[in-house]
């Protein structure tokens, strides 16, 4: 369990505050598929990751509480009474949003001393935000005693996210972390937050993250675009069928029946959005039947809805996927989180990794001049205290 990561942390703490740390492991997560669906209530199938951070923590006596970001040789200090954001982009908002959260829920937190680091690579899709949100307030409910739940967790973390780090995401990422099961993919329906564990027999296949290492900053981010495109379709569905409370509880008839009301544009992104939600029925289902062919096929074709309904891919993520679908030994792969970069995930046969990335490289360095990142990954436990 990433002793070598875990000692680290730990051992640089004890040198900096020398008191010892309550120790929290907080996982990154992959999406096997149901993207772009959660903030429209529907259906998603993600697993927690073998990549993670670990924060270590105590109780301090001072009145500022103190903390120390390893991979970024950063400091914040925070004053409980002078809460304010941070530079736009910083790690420091995802704390001090959650912090704030705690605060308003009138939670007895005290001054407190924090390290952190790890080995989720930042900007590639994994929820490396989430996997810090809900690990800080994991360790200071444990700490300090406040008693809150792995929901009240959750909605502190997706607060900060919204309020602080300005992304209207939806529920996916902070709930995934919390309740990751090693060997599981969680089937969740983000209307009601209902759950069901699917059980992954792999075999001889293993997911592999492909990373583009591009990341395209587009005008007026386009994550909060897309979820105002399909709140339009919502909006002008529920005039025709007012009893409609999210996209996802829609069909293909309806929204056909009034398509010459909607743009292209939001059409293509509704129809997008209902044909997702099917695909992560047929996934689960493919899965539960160790028919690992047909739950290959629905990631290729979710991409493709991706790509060119939601227009959330971009051409080194089309590259990646076109390079996977013409290699025997890649039986699914498509872009994963919310796109303009970041990772593919591809299922792929175990004793054919080294040789596929060998030539995604070549050919990526170049069509693009750039080199891929790339990680092979195990699903593991959710966030949980480390016990020595
Ligand atoms: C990001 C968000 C999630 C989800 C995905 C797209 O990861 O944080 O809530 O919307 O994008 O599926």
């Amino acid at each position: 369990m990433n002793k070598e990561l875990i000692n680290k942390i730990k051992t640089e703490f004890e040198y900096k505050f020398t008191q010892h740390p309550l120790l929290v492991r907080s996982p990154g997560r992959i999406n096997l598929i149901g993207e772009h669906t959660d903030y429209n209530m529907g259906l998603v199938l993600p697993a927690t990751i073998d990549k993670c951070i670990i924060i270590a923590l105590a109780k301090s006596n001072k009145n500022i509480s103190k903390i120390y970001s390893i991979d970024f040789n950063e400091s914040l200090e925070i004053d409980f009474n002078n809460i304010g954001k941070q530079e736009v982009g910083s790690w420091k908002n995802y704390i001090i949003g959650v912090i704030s959260g705690i605060l308003n829920k009138s939670a007895k937190i005290e001054n407190f001393n924090l390290v952190f680091g790890g080995n989720i690579p930042i900007g590639a899709g994994l929820s490396s935000s989430a996997a810090l949100e809900n690990g800080v307030v994991y360790g200071l409910n444990k700490l300090f005693n406040l008693g809150l739940n792995k929901s009240e967790i959750m909605n502190i973390s997706i607060a900060a996210e919204h309020n602080f780090a300005g992304v209207n995401c939806g529920v996916m990422d902070q709930f995934s972390n919390l309740h990751g099961k090693s060997e599981n993919a969680i089937f969740l329906d983000c209307y009601d937050l209902s759950f069901q564990y699917v059980s992954l027999q792999l075999d001889n296949y293993q997911f592999l993250l492909i990373n583009t290492n591009v990341k395209h900053q587009l005008n007026n981010s386009p994550y909060n675009q897309r979820k105002l495109d399909c709140e339009t379709g919502l909006q002008i569905l529920q005039i025709k069928f007012p009893q409609l409370n999210s996209l996802s509880n829609t069909d293909l008839g309806q929204l056909n029946s009034v398509k010459e009301k909607l743009s292209t544009k939001v059409y293509n992104r509704c129809l997008y959005v209902i044909e997702e939600n099917e695909r992560v029925k047929s996934s689960k289902i493919a899965l539960e039947n160790n028919d690992l062919q047909s739950f290959g096929d629905l990631l290729f074709a979710s991409h493709k809805g991706l790509s060119s309904l939601y227009e959330v891919s971009c051409p080194e993520l089309d590259f990646l996927v076109d390079l996977a679908k013409k290699d025997t030994s890649v039986i699914g792969s498509r872009m994963m989180g919310g796109g303009f970069g970041g990772c593919t995930i591809n299922l792929i046969k175990k004793d054919k990794i080294d040789n596929f990335i060998n030539k995604a490289e070549s050919e990526y360095q170049h069509k693009f001049g750039l080199s891929i990142s790339t990680y092979p990954v195990n699903i593991s436990d959710g966030t949980q205290i480390i016990k020595l």
